[in-house]
């Protein structure tokens, strides 16, 4: 098992950043009206099954994937990668360590593959979208957050050790980390983990998993978070407002999370430092509060227990409990909520 500031510089094919999610909504118009009005998306396209959004300074086609479903599920996570190569070379990587792999057509994207993680998390490998406006500088089409791109997503997992060790050798790096002690042991409780050069792609944190816990986009401004708020109040969002304002400890952002007609969390945030020289990892002890939230406000207990499983994967409890002082004081910050 590679150390936590172990590198691969040279991985087998090019990540190059989180790319889009694919949800499960019960109600296409309903989610849409959210994720329009409130979080400020563009739509692409859309038909009778399926919404494609994009953020307001995004030129791909589309971060966001809206598809009609009996469920509620994550359908899947994409990650970009640099050209068409690269999904030929994950191919082959991936075929050799025996996984399952497909290349699939996905309407608006270029080519693209499909596999699972180490612990089960359904990635889709896309080297190409259709390019559509960037509308960064449309303000008059500003709305509610006005969401500028898809930054990264947090997912919980039984074992974090295990999923780390999937996106490690990819070329993934580690900017922070949490552990508790266990015994005589460091307990790898969560990972950050990116390849674009901010403090994260992808976040694993211990937990009853895969479950995708949220996905975030960033905004323009402070202000706007103070808007989306305020746009929320205003149409009838607020009991889906889950935490914050707040500040994390770990990254740094001002933050705040909504959870859509579904139950699927989002994390709006700004102020993400950049993480490209090659530094060590910042570790984080479970049990200090600055870690979640620099101001101590507490999140309400089913921002800890409650994420969106995704489809057909089966969900495993952690079986490495956290040490009992720790696992205290974070359900009493939980509660408090
Ligand atoms: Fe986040």
């Amino acid at each position: 098992m590679p150390q936590i500031d172990e590198l691969v510089l040279e991985p087998p094919f090019n990540v190059t950043r989180a790319s889009h999610v694919v949800l499960n909504v019960r109600d296409l118009e309903v989610s849409k009206r959210f994720y329009t009005d409130l979080i400020g998306l563009v739509v692409s396209d859309e038909d009778a099954s399926s919404v494609y959004l994009r953020g307001l300074e995004e030129r791909g086609h589309h971060s966001l994937v809206l598809k009609k479903a009996s469920d509620t599920h994550c359908a899947r996570i994409g990650m970009r990668v640099c050209r068409d190569d690269d999904i030929y070379k994950a191919e082959d990587y991936f075929a050799a360590q025996g996984k399952e792999t497909r290349i699939v057509e996905v309407p608006f994207q270029g080519l693209t593959l499909h596999v699972s993680d180490h612990v089960g998390v359904p990635l889709e490998f896309c080297a190409s979208m259709d390019a559509c406006e960037r509308m960064l500088k449309n303000y008059q089409h500003y709305r509610g957050a006005s969401a500028q791109r898809l930054d990264h997503y947090q997912l919980q997992t039984s074992d974090v050790r295990q999923a780390w060790s999937f996106y490690q050798p990819l070329g993934f790096r580690v900017s922070e980390y949490t552990w508790s002690q266990v015994e005589d042991n460091q307990h790898l409780w969560g990972v950050w983990l990116q390849r674009k050069g901010n403090p994260h792609d992808i976040v694993f944190t211990q937990g009853p998993g895969p479950r995708l816990h949220h996905f975030a986009y960033t905004l323009p401004d402070t202000n706007d978070m103070i808007r989306a708020c305020d746009v929320a109040g205003a149409l009838g969002y607020a009991p889906q407002l889950e935490r914050g304002p707040g500040r994390h400890g770990i990254s740094g952002a001002l933050f705040v999370y909504f959870r859509d007609p579904d139950g699927h969390r989002i994390e709006l945030f700004n102020t993400h430092y950049q993480h490209i020289d090659i530094e060590p990892a910042l570790g984080w002890n479970l049990a200090d509060p600055k870690r979640a939230d620099q101001w101590g406000l507490p999140a309400q207990n089913k921002w800890f227990t409650e994420a969106t499983p995704f489809a057909n994967v089966p969900v495993i409890q952690p079986e490495t409990p956290i040490d009992p002082p720790t696992l205290e004081r974070f359900l009493a910050l939980a509660n408090d909520g």
